[in-house]
């Protein structure tokens, strides 16, 4: 047996745990607490099961969708997910890069290691900015800004994280930012650096300045200051969901921030359901967290998700080979998404329903 192939996103998980020092393994792959919810996540997807027709008479496969009127050739999107020079020397735009050869969107994470101008100009389109509301309005309001002028098409405003939950190993490790890396965004606004403290440098610099009152005033103000749509990631129940739409988010994220926030939070596919029924009149829907195989995708799609976004996946692709992994990362979800829907029956996405789940 040749053990080098990377044929799956395991594969990649073990060869990018094979390369990379302890602390950023365990940065990337950690959840919050005793990691239950990060399991149940990935365990979630695997527990649904396909109930495949036959003799359906699909020849080809037609993948494409679009996220807020904007085409991509799949329902896989990059999740944003924070510095990403711990995998790579090309960090972010190599992220970027990859997401544009797949044709698909690309989400910068407000905690780049690369300043969001430079990604941008590389990207392909969409691209859309993740923010953090940070507590002082003028650094916000600053980020908001140059996403527009570097040419984000959408926010994307996380709100599962007033603060920061706990992550255990980053605690052990005392987790920080090698010399030389920072919060590049954030670095003329004198924010660009995680403080030196013990347990995680990450943890303290949330405290420090994120805004832990996130409400509801707060997508407004966001919606009133920028001309781009805003979409909100990180909801977790219908009612949440719809008074985010009716608030004015043109899309949400059915997300628990990977298992990373609060721990025993429900697997998303367990919510995705809820949320559909609340606000699928209202605005797109799209879901992440543990999805590891093209068959997840569509049961995603499947339970009424739009699209997937993918997380750590895209990063064991960065450690392993930089753009060309991330890229390879992606194209081996697309062919296993494109194999289920074969197997499945189904030749586009508006063939894929609720059906595929029971007999
Ligand atoms: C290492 C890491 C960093 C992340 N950083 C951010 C971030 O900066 N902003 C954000 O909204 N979500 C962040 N997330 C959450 C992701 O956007 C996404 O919700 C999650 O990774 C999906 O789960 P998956 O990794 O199982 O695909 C991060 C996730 C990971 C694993």
């Amino acid at each position: 047996m040749k053990s080098d192939l990377l044929l799956n996103i395991a594969d990649y998980t073990r060869a990018a745990q094979a390369r990379l020092a302890q602390d950023a393994f365990d940065y990337y792959e950690g959840g919050a607490q005793d990691e239950v919810t990060l399991r149940e996540n990935t365990d979630g997807w695997t527990r649904l099961k396909l109930y495949y027709r036959v003799l359906a008479g699909v020849a080809t496969r037609d993948l494409r969708t679009t996220v807020l009127g904007q085409p991509v050739s799949m329902p896989i999107l990059v999740a944003p997910t924070a510095f990403h020079k711990l995998a790579c020397p090309a960090g972010e735009i190599a992220t970027a890069r990859a997401a544009k050869t797949a044709g698909t969107l690309f989400i910068l994470s407000s905690l780049s290691n690369t300043a969001m101008e430079l990604v941008f100009a590389q990207a392909g389109t969409p691209r859309w900015f993740q923010l953090y509301v940070y507590k002082d309005r003028e650094i916000t309001r600053e980020l908001v800004q140059r996403a527009e002028a570097a040419g984000a098409e959408a926010i994307v405003l996380t709100v599962d994280a007033p603060g920061l939950g706990t992550r255990e190993r980053d605690a052990r490790n005392s987790f920080r930012l090698p010399d030389g890396l920072a919060v590049e965004n954030l670095a003329p606004l004198g924010k660009g650096n995680l403080p030196e403290v013990q347990g995680s440098g990450l943890a303290a610099y949330v405290r420090a300045n994120f805004k832990s009152d996130l409400g509801f005033d707060d997508l407004d103000w966001l919606c009133r200051s920028t001309r781009l749509p805003v979409v909100v990631k990180g909801v977790c129940r219908g009612d949440d969901a719809r008074r985010a739409a009716e608030h004015g988010a043109k899309a949400v994220v059915v997300s628990n921030h990977g298992g990373r926030q609060l721990d025993t939070a429900p697997a998303t596919c367990d919510v995705l359901p809820h949320v559909v029924e609340a606000a699928g009149d209202l605005c797109e829907i799209y879901a992440d967290g543990g999805i590891r195989r093209g068959s997840d995708v569509l049961k995603a799609v499947a339970l009424g998700a739009r699209a997937v976004l993918v997380g750590r996946p895209v990063l064991w692709g960065l450690c392993v080979g930089g753009e060309e992994g991330a890229l390879q990362v992606l194209e081996i979800l697309r062919r296993e998404l494109d194999e289920a829907m074969l197997l499945c029956g189904c030749s586009k996405l508006g063939d894929i329903g609720g059906w595929l789940l029971r007999a």
